[in-house]
C-alpha cells in the first residue's frame, strides 16, 4: 500500500551539506519527499519527539544532540514507505549497516547516525502530525 513515513536528517548530517545527497538515496528508491522542513529544535520539542526513548540511557544525550544543529524534517510517500525507508537508512548502529544505505555511507556513530526515520505505520502517522499540517503534505 502507498504509506507516508516521518524523516529526520539529523545536525551531523546538516552540518557535513549532506541534504542533498540524502534526498538523492530517498528519491532513487522511489519515494516521494512529499514535504520537507528545517529547523532548529528546542530541547522541550526534542524531548517531546523522543518521549518513547525516555528511559533510556542514551536520550539525554540523545536530546543534546538532536538540538545541536538544524535538522530536516520531510514526509516520505510512496509504496510500503515505511519498510523501504528502513531499508535505505540502514541499521541504527552504522557498524551493522549494510552497504549503500545512508547509516553506512555516512553515519558518525550510533547516537550521530543522519536520519530518523518512523518504525511503524502508527508512529509514522504521529510522527508527521508532530511537525507538518496536512496542507503542507503534497504527494
Ligand atoms: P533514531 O532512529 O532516531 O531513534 C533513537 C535514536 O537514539 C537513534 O536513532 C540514535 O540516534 C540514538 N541512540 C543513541 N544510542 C543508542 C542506542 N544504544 N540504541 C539505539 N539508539 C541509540
Amino acid at each position: 500500500a502507498i504509506e507516508r513515513t516521518l524523516s529526520i536528517i539529523k545536525p551531523d548530517a546538516t552540518r557535513r551539506n549532506l541534504t542533498g545527497k540524502i534526498n538523492a538515496k530517498f528519491e532513487e528508491a522511489g519515494l516521494t519527499i512529499a514535504a520537507t522542513k528545517r529547523l532548529q529544535l528546542t530541547k522541550a520539542q526534542a524531548e517531546a519527539f523522543y518521549a518513547v526513548h525516555s528511559a533510556r540511557p542514551f536520550f539525554n544525550d540523545l536530546v543534546s544532540f538532536m538540538i545541536s544543529g538544524p535538522i530536516v524534517a520531510q514526509v516520505l510517500v510512496g509504496e510500503n514507505a515505511v519498510a523501504k525507508n528502513r531499508e535505505i537508512m540502514g541499521a541504527t548502529n552504522p557498524a551493522n549497516a549494510d552497504a549503500g544505505t545512508i547509516r553506512a555511507e555516512f553515519a558518525e556513530s550510533i547516537e550521530a547516525n543522519s536520519v530518523h526515520g518512523s518504525d511503524s505505520l502508527e508512529n509514522a502517522a504521529n510522527e508527521v502530525a508532530f511537525f507538518f499540517a496536512e496542507i503542507e503534505i503534497v504527494a
